[in-house]
């Protein structure tokens, strides 16, 4: 790639919350500290193309979903290009092409803002980095961008595209949100988990179970919006970053018991915003609850350490340890599999974050 044209290849998966962000301030400031798990074969593809172009004026660009051309995307990446566009100076001097392709069926619930907007921010980030490191003028050791600093910037900017989506970049475990007792987190971006794991948690499981793939019922900043002046709001804040402290031991002990506990817990709590805000939503489907109990009685007849998560919809994210994998397969197969939208379901586990392609 020349400053005049050409393109940047970047793979980002989506992640999956422990402790759920629900409602925000001005600019994407989320309202509690949420993590996550980065997960590893849900991603987005996105190549950008750029050249430069003549006039400034504006906005340029064309987006593409496995190859067709999707004008009903432009909307948002408009707005997420005039929030960026302070950041990131250049916008205005190229036109765009932006490729994008998920590895997960389209519209099927399965959030792909947080992958997509991580992958364009990342390609973004590829060329502000040509861009600085190529002018002659400016080439000294301030003026190149190092690894932290990359990864940073670019989880800022993903911020400013979708909230979640400032979790992707990294793995396997990401903080975003001030939280007193993490050292380095902040509400401007993601950070790495710094504190100990233990090794329960290595290669978990994420199968994700599609109930409804029908259009979501209400949108995420519609959702977040609900929680202003929502009459449980500020306990439901403060519990955020009281199950974000317990979790550190959890993590640290491999305490599996806990870790169910604090899941389901901020699962219920996130849908339960949902149904006592107003106005009021139940974004679960009858098949979420019969999944939800035999995974409950599965776990009273075994010893597993099987348990749920969920989004702000009616799919279902089953998390369980690798050790678990054939015994918790077998059961999804056996008793799961008959509640999800014709049987489909996505076995996916923790990931590393975005890659260069
Ligand atoms: O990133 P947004 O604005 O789409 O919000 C995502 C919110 C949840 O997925 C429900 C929870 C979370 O922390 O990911």
């Amino acid at each position: 790639s020349s400053v005049e044209d050409g393109s940047f290849t970047w793979t980002s998966p989506s992640n999956i919350a422990l402790v759920k962000y629900w409602g925000k301030k001005e600019h994407q400031i989320p309202e509690n500290p949420s993590v996550s798990f980065t997960l590893d074969n849900c991603k987005t593809t996105t190549i950008l193309s750029f050249s430069k172009k003549e006039k400034q004026d504006n906005f340029s660009f064309d987006v593409f979903l496995d190859g067709d051309k999707k004008d009903d995307f432009k909307p948002k990446i408009e707005t997420f290009f005039k929030r960026i566009e302070v950041y990131l100076p250049f916008l205005k001097n190229y036109h765009f092409k932006i490729e994008t392709s998920n590895t997960f069926p389209h519209s099927s619930g399965i959030a792909s803002s947080a992958s997509g907007m991580s992958a364009l921010a990342m390609c973004l980030m590829s060329l502000e980095k040509l861009l600085i490191e190529s002018d002659v003028a400016m080439s000294t050791d301030e003026n190149t961008i190092n690894d932290g600093f990359f990864i940073q910037k670019a989880s800022f900017l993903a911020r400013l595209g979708s909230g979640s989506a400032c979790r992707s970049l990294e793995g396997d475990l990401v903080v975003w949100g001030k939280h007193h007792e993490i050292e380095g987190s902040s509400d401007l971006f993601g950070v790495k988990y710094p504190f100990e794991v233990h090794e329960n948690f290595k290669n978990y499981r994420d199968t994700i179970l599609l109930v409804d793939k029908g259009e979501k019922q209400v949108s995420s900043s519609v959702g977040h919006n609900l929680m202003y002046g929502h009459p449980f709001a500020q306990e439901r804040f403060k519990q955020a970053h009281k199950n974000l402290s317990s979790l550190i031991n959890v993590f640290k002990e491999g305490d599996l018991d806990t870790f169910i506990e604090i899941v389901e817990s901020e699962a219920l709590t996130l849908h339960a915003m949902m149904m006592t805000s107003m106005p009021y939503f139940i974004l679960m489907k009858p098949n979420t609850l019969e999944i939800i109990n035999k995974i409950w009685s599965f776990r009273q007849t075994t010893n597993s350490k099987v348990c749920f998560t969920l989004d702000a919809g009616a799919n279902v994210h089953v998390l369980y340890p690798e050790s678990e994998s054939e015994q918790v397969c077998e059961f999804i197969k056996n008793e799961l599999v008959a509640f999800c939208q014709k049987g489909q379901y996505i076995n996916d586990k923790i990931g590393f974050g975005a890659k260069q392609l």
